[in-house]
């Protein structure tokens, strides 16, 4: 393999994913994004030319998917209407581009015959209670919650029948909840950081009790190179980091790190259907294909994201004013 289609990689993951596989194998890459608010540009900048490419356009669109399917070796699908808020207000798009767009990208890789690795979430498995013993497995039941969850789910069930039934050579990985550099800040962390720094109080929904399994957006990309390289055709892969934490926790050490008092934050309306707890069981992947993640200090990770915020307010600085007021009309 030497060209890797990179689906999405303007967005959050997507974005570290390049710049990461850039820097660490010897892959040539084109990124194909559609640019929808959540995509960004300015994530790609100064990137090597004779091995980056970027593609304006829409997953859903067969015919630019089926050029450049053609002309890669392997497909790395992360695109996708991300967001469970903008789901509950408007699922449409995430019909859109989360079913309709994976199923026009693994036709043209069955199509072509192209390897196809396809990024999902632990959302799919839905949620535990906070005294469950058990972790997700690759072998939980699928029950998502929201709109975006059962569209990924959905997504997710056309690869593995596409595999089983027209032989498409594609990996699937469900990840736990990412941070680091480049995320939109309409997502929990950099929404607070952004929030602390503009002098707002961080919003907390509901009573902040639910737990997310943190994951560095490094270690993530990591984990897709291993399973694009060594992972088994056909198989599920779940990474995670053993990051657990709950939502007050995660705002009482922005705001430490941040030097304002730990209780320096607002409740606000709680999310319908909010999930209670994600939590990973990375096993398969960790004794299977001897991957490991590297950030295992989350108060170091999220210090340098702090400072990332703090030293790239032009990067986030355009999306900050009319996510906040997208938010207080939810009472968010
Ligand atoms: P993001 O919203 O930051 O980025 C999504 C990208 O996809 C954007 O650049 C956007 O422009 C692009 N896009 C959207 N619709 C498109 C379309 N129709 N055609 C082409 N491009 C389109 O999302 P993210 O947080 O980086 O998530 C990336 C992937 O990782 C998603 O598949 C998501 O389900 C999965 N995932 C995310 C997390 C997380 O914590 N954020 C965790 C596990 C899995
Ligand atoms: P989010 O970043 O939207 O990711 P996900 O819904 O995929 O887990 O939210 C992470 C957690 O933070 C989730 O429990 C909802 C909560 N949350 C808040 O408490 N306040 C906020 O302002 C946001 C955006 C999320």
């Amino acid at each position: 393999m030497q060209k890797l289609l990179v689906t999405g990689g303007a967005g959050f993951i997507g974005s570290n994913f390049v710049r990461y596989a850039l820097e660490h194998t010897s892959y040539s890459i084109t990124v194909v994004d559609k640019l929808t608010y959540a995509g960004n540009r300015e994530s790609l900048r100064g990137l090597p030319e004779d091995r980056f490419a970027f593609v304006k356009g829409d997953i859903a669109d067969a015919a630019l998917i089926d050029q450049l399917v053609a002309e890669t070796d392997a497909v790395v699908h992360y695109a996708a209407e991300s967001h469970n808020d903008n789901s509950l207000h408007d699922p449409r798009p995430f019909l859109d581009t989360n079913i309709i767009g994976t199923y026009t990208l693994i036709e043209a890789a069955r199509r072509h015959g192209k390897r196809f690795h396809h990024i999902s979430t632990d959302e799919v498995y839905g949620d535990l209670e906070l005294d469950d013993p058990q972790r997700f497995t690759e072998q939980t039941p699928y029950n998502p919650s929201s709109p975006y969850s059962s569209t990924k789910a959905g997504s997710d069930l056309l690869v593995r029948a596409w595999v089983r039934s027209f032989g498409l050579q594609a990996t699937i990985s469900n990840c736990s909840n990412n941070y680091g550099p480049y995320q939109h800040v309409e997502k929990f962390i950099p929404r607070q950081i952004t929030n602390v720094i503009d002098g707002i109080r961080p919003k907390l929904y509901g009573k902040g009790e639910n737990v997310r399994d943190w994951i560095h957006a490094d270690d993530h990309s990591s984990a897709v190179l291993t399973i694009l390289e060594k992972g088994e055709i056909g198989q599920t892969y779940l990474i995670g980091a053993d990051g657990e934490r709950n939502n007050k926790d995660v705002v009482e050490q922005i705001l430490e790190h941040m030097g304002q008092p730990r209780a320096a934050y607002d409740h606000v309306v709680d999310r319908a259907g909010h999930d209670l707890r994600y939590a990973i069981d990375s096993s398969k992947l960790r004794s299977e294909l001897g991957w490991r993640p590297v950030f295992s200090d989350f108060g170091k990770g999220l210090e340098d994201t702090i400072a990332w915020y703090r030293d790239n307010e032009s990067w986030w600085r355009p999306q900050k004013a009319q996510t906040e007021a997208k938010y207080q009309v939810q009472g968010q």
